[in-house]
């Protein structure tokens, strides 16, 4: 399963980048309203960061503006993936940049019907909303389960990007199930390599090492 992170901060994205495993980056016009920068002047350094996909949000709500705004978000960077909400004009606008090579992520996926006409229309991503669901008291995972089956019973290329990730479940539930690539906040990243027997064990190890025998001397009398 490919890790992307969901922020529009760069020291997350970098601690990410750093750790070695990071594939992607996705952002969203809260994450980028919540940084308080210029999204260009952002997307352009998340790209000198990060050579996977980086997911980068149109506004506009209508095809032709839609496609109006994305032109220029494809000239940051080749790898600048444009996300289009999951309406019948981000459908549209998807149709249209898919025939133009350029790659899409399809955003706010609640059902899987939504998933089945954005991967018709030749999206790159579709992203469902786990935690989401899960806040209404619906079964977010059902969805990705939904989503793989169809995808995998038709052989569409689309891949399910599993976003709104709340915890370290959501994601061994998403490999689990097959999802492609997960989006997570930067604290979730961290919660994945965290486990307190992990850190017992190895306070044990490195104090019993400290406390061992000291070697005997050879041709000490
Ligand atoms: C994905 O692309 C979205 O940015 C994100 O996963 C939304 O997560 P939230 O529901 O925690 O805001």
């Amino acid at each position: 399963m490919q890790l992307y992170i969901d922020t529009a901060n760069i020291e997350e994205i970098r601690s990410a980048a750093a750790m070695g495993v990071l594939d992607g980056v996705t952002t969203n016009p809260s994450l980028i309203a919540k940084e308080g920068v210029d999204f260009i002047d952002r997307m352009n350094e998340i790209c000198d960061i990060v050579s996977g996909p980086v997911s980068a949000e149109v506004v506009a709500t209508e095809h032709d503006a839609m496609i109006e705004e994305a032109m220029p978000l494809t000239e940051i960077a080749p790898n600048i993936v444009i996300k289009l909400p999951s309406t019948v004009d981000g459908l549209k606008a998807c149709r249209t940049l898919s025939d133009q090579n350029i790659r899409t992520n399809l955003t706010l996926c609640f059902q899987p019907l939504q998933a089945l006409l954005v991967a018709k229309a030749g999206a790159f991503l579709v992203s469902p909303f786990l935690g989401r669901l899960d806040d209404l008291g619906q079964d977010g995972m059902e969805l990705i389960q939904q989503i793989r089956t169809i995808y995998d019973n038709y052989g569409y290329d689309t891949k399910i990007l599993a976003a709104s990730i709340r915890h370290p479940l959501h994601l061994v539930q998403c490999a689990m199930i097959g999802a492609d690539v997960a989006t997570v906040p930067f604290k979730v990243i961290q919660q994945m390599m965290n486990h307190p027997l992990t850190d017992r064990g190895l306070e044990q190890f490195l104090a019993d090492w400290a406390s061992r025998n000291a070697p005997a001397t050879a041709g000490a009398h």
